[in-house]
């Protein structure tokens, strides 16, 4: 008899977003006409870029010859014109040294924030802000280390970092021993951003406690302010303390083509049971080249066009038209009296709900009065409960009408 692994069981319903398509879905046979407009989860709606798009077409000619064709990829994931291009693009450009073989390319953010804990002992602790993405705690839950949920969905063993209003939604270190800490910025859900000093408070409470900080910096592209730090290396110390994850999904509208990477300096490390010190690296390399064969070619080089001059300025020019999106939410959702944040260095408005609504009832009165997809702030847990978030992924169409609508539903 096949014994399944019980962790699975301990998780809370389905996964957040399979579970709105369900209302959605169910809403939409109820009322056929209705003209659903989607601003809950963080999907890109704009094409791909002619500079990517080019990138694609040739390596696709490319792999059709005999000198142009590739097999199996190279053990980091992808080829050096693209690791290259960000450590030039990504890094040294922002004063930030890495090496090579500390990055490695994969298909995508959500994946390797999944699948990073991997490398770390059962009995480590971690730590989760709340409200949270929530990979990184249903990934530690199906690993089994965690104990059950209590009423509020929260796992016993997660030590559960409050993020609201009353500190930015961008919570600092825990008094608490923990080993692991996960930190997103700018933020999904609440689009809040991290500073210099808050990330130097967290780079120096991990080395204080030899911890590790899993940084997921999927949407720093959305960083309005070049002075805001963009990788958690741009602080000093983080090389010894922190794994950052980076995306192609949002910045250059990949969520379908799948291209990220991970970055694990050499200089970081963990102890074994016995109490000796082992590069995480070597063991984030083995894992990588155990579980992995490199991110398409064609991929590759359609990620690699997006460092091209003519690729840094179109897919610039994406982000801007999202970013007035955003900005268009914040502000026609202010002028109808509703409390916002996020939105100026993310993608992301997190609401507070109007009238005392729970999330999930607000979520409802805006699909059926409005027409509008939002993503309930208790989906992220249980610090997000009297919120939505609203993505402004979507046309500048779209956005305009799902605000305006919204306005009138309440
Ligand atoms: C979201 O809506 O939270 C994101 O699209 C999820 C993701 O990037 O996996």
């Amino acid at each position: 008899m096949a014994r399944i692994n019980d962790h699975y069981r301990k998780l809370q319903a389905g996964y957040l977003f399979p579970e709105i398509g369900r209302r959605v879905r169910a809403f939409q046979e109820q009322n056929p006409d209705a003209q659903v407009i989607r601003l809950g989860i963080g999907d890109v709606t704009l094409p791909l870029v002619p500079a990517v798009v080019d990138a694609l077409k040739r390596a696709a000619d490319e792999m059709g010859t005999p000198e142009g064709f590739r097999g199996y990829g190279p053990e980091l994931g992808a080829e050096d014109f693209l690791i290259d291009g960000i450590l030039e693009h990504d890094f040294r450009a922002r004063g930030v040294e890495l090496e090579k073989d500390e990055i490695f390319v994969s298909d995508g953010s959500k994946q390797d924030s999944g699948n990073i804990q991997e490398i770390f002992g059962q009995e480590c602790r971690v730590a989760v802000t709340d409200p949270v993405y929530p990979v990184y705690v249903d990934t530690n839950v199906m690993a089994g280390r965690t104990g059950d949920a209590d009423d509020q969905g929260r796992y016993q063993g997660i030590l559960y970092l409050r993020a609201d209003e009353s500190n930015g939604f961008v919570p600092g270190p825990p008094d608490a021993a923990v080993d692991l800490a996960y930190l997103c910025s700018p933020n999904n859900p609440t689009g809040a951003v991290a500073t210099r000093e808050s990330l130097a408070a967290w780079v120096a409470w991990a080395r204080e406690h030899e911890a590790v900080l899993i940084f997921d910096a999927a949407y720093d592209a959305f960083i309005q302010d070049p002075s805001l730090p963009r990788s958690i290396y741009e602080i000093e110390g983080a090389q010894e303390c922190a794994i950052e994850m980076r995306s192609f999904s949002k910045r250059a509208g990949f969520t379908g083509v799948r291209c990220a990477y991970t970055v694990v300096p050499k200089a970081l490390t963990g102890t074994t049971s016995g109490g000796e010190r082992v590069p995480l690296n070597q063991l984030w390399l083995r894992r990588h080249s155990t579980k992995f064969n490199g991110v398409p070619y064609v991929v590759q080089r359609a990620a690699g066009a997006v460092f091209s001059p003519e690729g840094r300025k179109q897919t610039g020019e994406q982000v801007a038209y999202y970013m007035a999106n955003a900005g268009l939410i914040r502000d026609g959702l202010g002028g109808a009296g509703f409390t916002c944040f996020g939105g100026e260095h993310a993608p992301y408005v997190w609401v507070r709900t109007p009238e005392g609504l729970s999330s999930w009832d607000c979520f409802d009165r805006i699909l059926g009065g409005a027409h509008v997809v939002t993503t309930p702030g208790s989906g992220f847990g249980s610090a997000g409960e009297g919120y939505f978030r609203i993505s402004a992924f979507n046309s500048r169409e779209n956005v305009e009408e799902a605000v305006a609508r919204i306005g009138k539903a309440f």
